[in-house]
């Protein structure tokens, strides 16, 4: 999806999620990449903190903010929180720190969330544009809640 394309009462909303989906697609290609466990272990850690921080604001702040914009938005908003809860047990399980386990476990979460993202991009957010859901006030909230997260003043 084009930024640029965006009308002005979602772009800053949008944008800032899908600056976190690049960051975190960013990670899951240098864990592929990378050789050392230790290094796969500091990359799989970040990415572990990355996504929990952007579901929560999502589940906290953005979905709440679209629900009732249309039934079909509204099916996609069960189907995404159903996502996220898959996505967190494989979270907790790379956080439990099985190392044996840790490849298996990362790409699984990598596929996964590749196609939460990709559904999210999509289908989610030109349905958002689409239903003119005015984001603007909640870009900023968005904004201020991840920074609070990641213990960053906002
Ligand atoms: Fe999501
Ligand atoms: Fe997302």
């Amino acid at each position: 999806m084009d930024k640029s394309k965006i009308p002005v009462e979602q772009r800053p909303a949008l944008a800032l999620l899908m600056d976190d989906h690049r960051a975190v697609k960013k990670l899951f290609k240098e864990f592929e990449a990378a050789k050392k466990d230790s290094d796969k272990q500091a990359i799989a850690a970040e990415t572990c903190q990355q996504l929990s921080v952007h579901a929560q604001i999502e589940e906290e702040i953005f979905y709440p903010a679209l629900r009732g914009a249309s039934d079909k938005v509204d099916d996609m908003l069960d189907e995404a929180e159903v996502e996220h809860d898959v996505a967190k047990s494989l979270i907790q399980k790379i956080q439990q720190g099985d190392s044996e386990m840790l490849d298996a476990n990362y790409k699984v979460l990598t596929e996964y969330v590749g196609h939460h993202v990709e559904e999210e991009e999509g289908e989610l957010f030109p349905a958002v544009i689409k239903a003119k859901i005015d984001l603007r006030e909640i870009a900023t909230r968005l904004e201020a809640r991840k920074m609070e997260l990641l213990g960053e003043p906002a």
